[in-house]
């Protein structure tokens, strides 16, 4: 559905029981509940946001290059009951991007409750890949990924403990746009996929197998598949692969042939997840938490008493996600053109870091940067308009992988070092790049003990809208770290 046809975006609870939300598109004439949104590439989109939520919300759309006023990053949070009126340009390559709340405090429950949505941004390059493949209609999808834990059919409420919290949220089954046993049907020959982590906190080993026959749970031949893109848009060229890291809030856009093929499992493959640290005294200052009730009847971050989670399967385990029913029917596919974009080759060679952080973890506080918990007018430190930084970001021992995300600008990865050995070994060339860093990134994961380096350009349009200071987020993805106090602000002048 074009977002230029949207008028109103409403925020609503539709199940004030278990807690579930939704996005519902007025058009004007029709109400679309779970809108897949599409926009060309220099579109303007002007509509209103209504909050129907009993708490605060906003629209954070991840990955656009927007002014603060309209990047819903949660400096300005529309209140129960209020509205507000969204005005921007599109001005990002093609790519799936996507909209989720982003209220402090309560952006992990607000996602978790199904507040995420799915934006494909298309333009000329992404039209001529279409064609080249001769996809058939049906074979292209946007699929967002998440994680709930189910119990006889239902999603239960979002409740961490304050263990939960350090580690994340986890599930035990997946959904797919909503859906629990997602399945697409696709015709003989190349398929498109374009896929969003939206889970809360699980990273994903994507990859794809083939079943054989129905019922047969093991041994399905792996599926060989070709990145495409990454959170920004196209790569230069495709790269086959047959396994894929997404964590958090990351996008792949990846192409199969399923010429021949009758029943593919798309499933995250088992992983050491590298959870390297252990919950101390963990206290949980969420001070807008006390004025708003959560939106399950349930409590969110519970202090007290550690309680064994059910249902739920630990980060790293194996998953389904979906599947693909194929025709079976065998047919030659174009081949796949050697150039997807113009995008320009990024040097992997390190110029001296503009700007050095960390990811530590408190005892009290969980994960932090530079060591400083996350408060909401603090300006960490300011960027000149037009420059180009070099961030040197290092992860410490004592961590987790956190899948850290820029709000406002995509970013080069230039250089990994300390990846740990099966990440490592997915990696292509001597900077430790892995495939997915090969493209335009706004989220990154970066793991226990790794440093990496990132090219940003801080330019900004030269637009009435972005004149003045823009604040704007590095924070990580995981959303149990983000609503924690993983999060700084930073200015741009
Ligand atoms: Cu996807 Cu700060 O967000
Ligand atoms: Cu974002
Ligand atoms: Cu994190």
């Amino acid at each position: 559905m074009p977002l230029t046809a949207v008028r109103r975006l409403i925020v609503e609870r539709a199940d004030p029981i278990a807690g579930r939300c939704r996005y519902v598109a007025d058009l004007g004439n029709e109400l679309v509940p779970r809108p897949i949104l599409t926009a060309r590439r220099g579109e303007a989109f002007r509509g209103t946001v209504e909050n129907r939520l009993p708490q605060p919300t906003t629209v954070h759309f991840h990955g656009l290059a927007l002014s603060e006023a309209q990047d819903g990053a949660g400096f300005d949070a529309i209140l129960p009951g209020a509205a507000k009126t969204l005005e921007f340009q599109i001005r990002n390559r093609s790519g799936l991007y996507w909209l989720h709340a982003h209220p402090h405090g309560f952006t992990a429950e607000q996602v978790h409750a199904g507040l995420a949505g799915l934006l494909v941004v298309t333009d000329g390059e992404d039209a001529t890949l279409d064609a080249a493949l001769a996809l058939a209609p049906g074979n292209r999808l946007a699929l967002a990924i998440a994680d709930a834990r189910v119990a006889n059919g239902s999603v239960l409420p979002y409740a961490p403990s304050a263990e939960e919290c350090l580690h994340g949220w986890f599930g035990n089954r997946a959904l797919v746009n909503g859906a629990l046993d997602a399945r697409f049907t696709a015709a003989p020959g190349w398929v498109r996929l374009q896929i969003l982590n939206a889970c809360n906190a699980r990273g994903l080993l994507l990859a794809f197998k083939e079943n054989e026959k129905e019922n047969e749970r093991e041994g399905g031949e792996a599926v060989p598949f070709h990145l495409l893109g990454t959170d920004g848009g196209l790569l230069a060229a495709p790269v086959a692969l047959d396994r894929v890291f997404l964590h958090s809030a990351e996008r792949v856009d990846v192409a199969i042939d399923v010429s021949g093929l009758r029943e593919i499992a798309a499933l995250s493959l088992p992983f050491d997840p590298r959870h390297q640290v252990k919950a101390g005294l963990l206290a949980h200052p969420h001070p807008a938490r006390g004025r708003y009730r959560p939106l399950a009847a349930d409590t969110v971050c519970t202090d007290g008493g550690r309680r064994e989670p059910s249902n739920t399967l630990p980060d790293g385990a194996e998953l389904p996600l979906f599947t693909l029913t194929g025709s079976g029917q065998k047919m030659a596919a174009p081949p796949l053109p050697s150039r997807l974009s113009s995008l320009p080759e990024v040097s992997g060679r390190t110029d001296a870091p503009s700007r050095t952080l960390r990811q530590d973890f408190d005892e009290r506080a969980g994960f932090v940067i530079d060591g400083t918990p996350y408060r909401i007018e603090e300006n960490a430190f300011s960027v000149t308009r037009g420059v180009r930084e070099i961030w040197e970001v290092r992860n410490s021992p004592i961590s987790m992988p956190h899948p850290m995300h820029l709000h406002g600008f995509g970013f080069r990865v230039l250089r990994r070092r300390g990846t740990f050995g099966p990440a490592r070994a997915l990696a292509s060339e001597s900077a430790g790049r892995l495939p997915t860093d090969l493209g335009v990134k706004d989220t990154l994961v970066i793991w226990p003990n790794e440093t990496v380096w990132l090219a940003v350009d801080f330019s900004l349009p030269d637009d009435a809208a972005f004149r003045g200071r823009q604040r704007y987020m590095f924070h990580c993805h995981n959303l149990e770290h983000e609503d924690g106090m993983m999060m700084r602000n930073f200015s741009v002048l």
